[in-house]
């Protein structure tokens, strides 16, 4: 029996910090063990030209512990006015590694996200020409679809539609919930590879909502059926180079989540490697855990893979998280899955 894994240190290719009170605690959480981070822009306001964007990076790094070292990969908000000139210019000085595209309405902080598609055409076709990719929120926001159905819908309805007016840009579909998204990425070309999460892996709608709804479960794309679950834990135990870790560690105040109208996202940073070791070894793939979370992403975005190790080790009891992350707005629920997991990261 394995119970002790050193692996090439992980990336999270999809990360909430947020701003200010919160960045002292979402910052160091991830760089306990992550190297490098791709940090989501939608910000209020959104991070959408390169001067906030590297203001922001600022206030990351002004945050880290001295102990530590983290490379926050910035990206810009994709909006109907972005500047192809200026996307060319962030990516070729290495300011920038990928563009978000939140289709409007689709999720946290999207109102200022892309409601015609005609209009970004422009930048994509600079992105597509200097390798730069593209990380899309796969949701339609159309109110008349279920929003169970909303991340197939979008395949059909707008990601085909990029892929074939663009055919060589880089697409990652970000957190994938379906199977059918897993088949549609596994069945594209190189240039199309997607994000899995930590939740998405861990939990599904009956987790979220049968015997009491729970807050902390609730996420966007929202957590599927069983049957979907399964699919994304093949996708990412085959080893394929496609599917990589993206934990979407996403922190709200308890009180925004505990409400009548909860936001939505999980806070996974805490914990996600030692969940993960879990979910691996259950599938009896733990030598694939550092592909997925180490590995793939790094060589899709054409980075160099870490250089330093971190080892995760299995203990006889399981491993007790905090509960909550406390920050001077308030506290932050940890997501906690209904298993627990033996395995701790050596810090
Ligand atoms: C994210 C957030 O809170 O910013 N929420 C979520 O449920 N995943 C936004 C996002 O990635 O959709
Ligand atoms: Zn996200």
């Amino acid at each position: 029996m394995v119970n002790e894994l050193t692996i090439v240190r992980p990336d999270d290719w999809h990360l909430h910090l947020r701003d200010e009170d919160f960045l002292p605690f979402t910052v160091n959480e991830t760089a306990k063990s992550f190297a490098r981070a791709i940090i989501m822009p939608n910000l209020v306001p959104p991070i959408t030209n390169l001067i906030d964007a590297r203001n922001y990076k600022q206030r990351i790094m002004k945050v880290l512990k001295t102990n530590l070292s983290f490379n926050p990969l910035m990206t810009l908000y994709l909006t109907e006015e972005t500047n192809p000139r200026e996307v060319k210019e962030g990516f070729v000085t290495g300011q920038i590694s990928a563009i978000k595209l939140y289709p409007a309405g689709a999720t946290t902080n999207s109102q200022s996200g892309v409601r015609n598609f005609e209009k970004i055409k422009p930048v994509l076709e600079v992105m597509a020409e200097i390798g730069c990719p593209l990380c899309i929120h796969g949701e339609v926001t159309d109110s008349s679809i279920d929003i169970f159905d909303r991340e197939r819908v979008f395949i059909n309805t707008v990601l085909e539609k990029i892929r074939t007016d663009h055919p060589t840009l880089k697409i990652v579909m970000e957190h994938i919930t379906t199977k059918e998204a897993v088949d549609y990425v596994s069945s594209g070309n190189e240039n199309l590879a997607a994000t899995v999460t930590t939740h998405h892996l861990s939990i599904n709608r009956n987790d979220l909502l049968s015997g009491g709804i729970r807050p902390h479960f609730y996420c966007l794309p929202v957590v599927k059926r069983e049957v979907h679950r399964l699919a994304l834990l093949e996708a990412v135990v085959s080893g394929s180079s496609k599917f990589f870790l993206g934990t979407d560690s996403a922190p709200h105040l308890d009180h925004d989540k505990e409400s009548s109208c909860g936001c939505a996202g999980c806070f996974t940073a805490t914990n996600t490697l030692e969940i993960l070791a879990h979910i691996f070894e259950e599938q009896k793939a733990l030598n694939k855990l550092e592909l997925f979370t180490s590995i793939n992403g790094a060589k899709f975005y054409g980075k160099n893979i870490n250089t330093d190790k971190i080892k995760i080790v299995k203990k006889n009891k399981p491993t007790s998280f905090p509960e909550k992350i406390s920050t001077p707005l308030g506290e932050i629920t940890v997501f906690k899955p209904n298993f627990e997991t033996k395995w701790q990261v050596q810090i």
